[in-house]
Parts: C-alpha cells; structure tokens; sequence
C-alpha cells in the first residue's frame, strides 16, 4: 500500500488561480504514476481513508480515483485502486483514453473522457433502467403490418433518401400533434425528423454554437446531453435545479452568458420537477437579452400528471427555443426517429446546413409513423400508458414504503416514467448500483448525473415503467438488500 497522504498533503496546497481541489488531486496523482513516483502494481489507499487523512470529502478522492481509472493511469480490482502499467509494452492494458496503446495506437481525444462509459456501464435494460417504456405494451403486431404496408408503397425512387428534414407526411403529422397537444407553434416546414434526441443535440451543439462557447446544463442532468456539448467542444456550466426548476443565479447571465441553454422544463430530468411559468417566461425574456439558444427537452412530457404547462416553444411568438421531442419514450428507444422543432425565422438559414449533416432514410418506418399518428393509434397508444404509468409509479412508492431501509427522501416530481430519490452520503449510491446490478436490477446513481465537475447529488433514479406493477415488491426488496450490503461496507 502506498504511503500516498505525505506527497499530496504537500502538493495539494499548491493550486493554480480557479483550479478545485479535486483537479488538483487528479493533477497530483496523475504526475505521481507518470514520473515514476508510484510503480505500476502499486495499491493506493482506500478513498474513505485518504480523504479522512487529507481532510477532504471522500467524494473529491473518489471522483478523482475515477477520473484516472477513466484516464487509464489507475485500475481498479478486487485488492483496490491500483497503478496501471503505463509502457506502451506492457501486458496489461489501461483502460480509457489510453486502452488502445496495448496496440501501439494513439489514445482517444481527451474531449472523450467524460464520456467514456464507466466499467459495468452498458445499455441492457434491466428493472429500474430509467428511460425505457413499457415494451411488453407496445403494439407490436399491429406496428408490424403498418411498417410491412409502408413498405409495399415505396417507390424505389425514394431508396436513395429524399427529404433532408424528414419524410413530409411524418413532418406534418408531428406538427399537428405538437400544435394540439403541446401548444408548440409550428408548420411542418419547421419539423426536422433526426434519429433521436442525441442527433437533435448534436446539430444544435455544432450549428448554434462554436467550440469553446459556454453551455449551461441543468445540474444534476442528462447525461446525454453533456456528450453532445462536449463532443462539440462546449464548455458545461452546471446551474442548479430547485423546485421551480432550473435556477439560474442572476450574476450568472453577466459572469458566464451562455451561448446555448439545454433544459427539460416538462420534467426536469432527472429530479422531476417542472420549470414554473414565470421562470419559463423569464428564461426566453433573458435568452433574448442575451442573444443565446434554448434548447427545450421535452422527452417524456406526454407522461405527465395532469395537463402539462404548454410548451416553452410556443410561450412568446419568435422565442429563440428549439423544441425536442422522441419516440423513444412514448414507442420504443430502437425505432430512432426523433424530432426538432426550428423557430420559423430560422428554417432558411438551418436547413441548408443540415443537408450535408443529416443522412435521410427509413422511409418506411417515417410512413408507418405518420400513419400511425394520423389514425389515432399514437394518441391511444399515449392514453393507456399514461395510465400505466401511474398504476406502475403508484405500485413503487407504495413498495418503497413498506420496504425502504432508510428513511424514504423521494424527489418531488410527478408523473413521467422514473423516480429519484436522495440517500443519506453515509450510503454510496455508485456502491448501491454496484450490488444492484449483482442482483440483476439497473437502478443510475445520482452522482453519475453531476454535470461538469459540479458537487454530485447521493441517490438513484429508478426507472418503473418497464416494470409491471406486480413486479414491484419483489423488485424493491432486493434492492432494499443491495442498499443493506452497500451500509455494512460503510
Ligand atoms: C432527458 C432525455 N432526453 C432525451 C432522451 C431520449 O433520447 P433519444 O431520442 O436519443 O433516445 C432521453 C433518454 O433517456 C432523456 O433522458
């Protein structure tokens, strides 16, 4: 074990003008495992403990410990946090930036890293995943046969791709509906179809913004939504969330004006809460002032409670909002066809851009939807889910309830498809989802929501609405024992 508290105690002091604590601990270890001063192999102590001994927060050390595994300089396995072989000939590969050294390749851009998925991190739905519909409810068959009879309509003309926005049924089928049930001002000309939020976010980041400029994130927030910014060379600016919603502090629009705002004002994700009117109208007054995007999220806010606050979009004639929406969660997260709502006054100019950005194509699929749409079976399809939903999200709290180990501290938000809750930071939320994903479930960590070096939130998201309601109990249980093993590790 390494005798690491002398060498950082000393070296932690010393900080450059705005650098935090936790990047100069990252700094200082990460120049320990370069120059030598620490051996590969070598073990370093464990983060409770040297934080106690450099009277830090044990979530700086921990962050910092991630930062380097994440880098490649640390792995960690079953003895703890250990020194990775750094030489291009060594056996062992670092994972990271640096993985594909073992191959004599070069490391990932550094732009990369807070991107990297975590070990253990991967997309298998399991209970409690957030963001995954009720899949065992989708309409299959009768999904089936619409794409099937799309199909036989295509002329081969349309094979090569056509429209760059998307095809112009589905263009205006999302039009109608956004008009009807969000209150989004929008002729079809507006709509762009793209392949997901994660698309829409891209073309934002890469047409309304340079690299460099700032983008403020709603903290905690979509994850996906950093890895947009940051791919385009963004600079995040967590703002935090409080029960109106996003809070901006007021210096903050004089001391970092941003370039873009990303918000989920329906449902902040993942706190839940909405984003009250008179912020919602003085966020636009001040986006105005100062001559900056928003972009306006609305992933799930066909789920929830009650009627919904129109959208921002459609709150002020010419606001500057891009409106987001996807099929991921109100259909399936494969289908891939999401949609971007471009203010009017700027369709000339964007449209030609996204002509070399945007591959259009699956026709088919655009066809059936818009059908699907235009027949009603969308809006049906919304109204049993929505109340699903609620039995489902009834089920989990009531399970919550009976079996939390801790006292129960739920986020205030309604409706949608997740829940978050705090854990009390004696209880490692990344150690509860470790022991949860031993016992087959997929709850996230709050902290893992924390945006751009921001103090994370302790807790987890649990998603509910892939879990049927009788499921529920059992589900909470074994959680509740994965929180147990989590608190003995304390
Ligand atoms: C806040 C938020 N926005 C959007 C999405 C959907 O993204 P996509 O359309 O890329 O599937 C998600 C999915 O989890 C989300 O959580």
């Amino acid at each position: 074990m390494i005798d690491a508290t002398h060498l950082l105690r000393h070296q932690l002091v010393q900080r450059s003008a705005g650098q935090t604590v936790r990047q100069r601990l990252a700094e200082v270890l990460r120049s320990a495992v370069l120059d030598g001063t620490w051996e590969a192999g070598a073990v370093l102590p464990a983060s409770r403990v040297l934080a106690r001994e450099l009277g830090l927060g044990r979530n700086t050390v921990l962050h910092a410990y991630e930062q380097l595994t994440a880098e490649g300089y640390l792995s960690a396995d079953r003895q703890g946090t250990v020194v990775c072989h750094l030489g291009p000939r060594s056996g062992s590969a670092p994972p990271g930036l640096h993985a594909a050294q073992r191959y004599g390749l070069p490391p990932l851009a550094r732009r990369a890293l807070p991107t990297l998925l975590q070990p253990g991190e991967d997309e298998t739905p399991l209970p409690f995943l957030p963001g995954i519909p009720a899949l065992d409810q989708f309409p299959l068959e009768r999904w089936r046969r619409r794409v099937a009879q799309a199909w036989r309509a295509v002329p081969t003309g349309t094979l090569a791709g056509r429209d760059v926005g998307g095809e112009p049924v589905l263009r205006a089928a999302i039009a109608g509906y956004l008009r009807a049930s969000r209150g989004v001002r929008c002729a079809p000309e507006q709509v762009v179809v793209t392949s997901g939020t994660q698309e829409s976010l891209v073309l934002c980041a890469q047409l309304l913004a340079d690299p460099g400029e700032r983008v403020w994130m709603e903290h905690p927030g979509y994850l996906g939504a950093s890895t947009a910014f940051v791919s385009a060379g963004l600079q995040l600016v967590p703002v935090p969330v409080d029960a109106e919603g996003l809070a901006p502090p007021p210096a903050l629009w004089r001391r970092q004006p941003p370039r873009l705002v990303y918000t989920t004002p329906s449902h902040q994700y993942p706190l839940g809460v909405p984003l009250s009117l008179s912020r919602r109208l003085a966020l636009i007054e001040h986006a105005r002032r100062a001559g900056c995007w928003v972009l306006e999220d609305d992933y799930d806010s066909e789920f929830c409670r009650g009627v919904p606050l129109a959208a921002m979009q459609g709150l002020a004639p010419d606001a500057p909002v891009v409106y987001l929406g996807t099929f991921s969660k109100t259909l399936y997260p494969a289908l891939r066809l999401a949609y971007a709502v471009l203010p009017e006054g700027a369709v000339d100019a964007v449209m030609p851009a996204l002509a070399r950005r945007l591959s259009p194509g699956r026709v088919a699929e655009q066809e059936a939807l818009a059908s699907f749409i235009h027949d009603g079976e969308f809006t049906a399809h919304l109204r049993r889910m929505r109340r699903l939903y609620a039995e489902r999200q009834a089920a989990l709290r009531q399970a919550l309830q009976q079996a939390w180990p801790l006292p129960l501290a739920l986020s205030p938000g309604e409706g949608g498809m997740h829940l978050a809750m705090a854990l009390p930071s004696a209880v490692d939320d990344r150690e509860v989802v470790r022991h949860a994903r031993a016992r087959g479930l997929e709850p996230r960590a709050l902290s893992t929501y924390a945006v751009a070096g921001a103090t994370p939130l302790n807790g987890l998201v649990l998603g509910y609405a892939n879990v049927p309601a009788e499921q529920v109990s059992e589900r909470v249980r074994t959680l509740a024992s994965a929180v147990r093993q989590a608190m003995a590790r304390e």
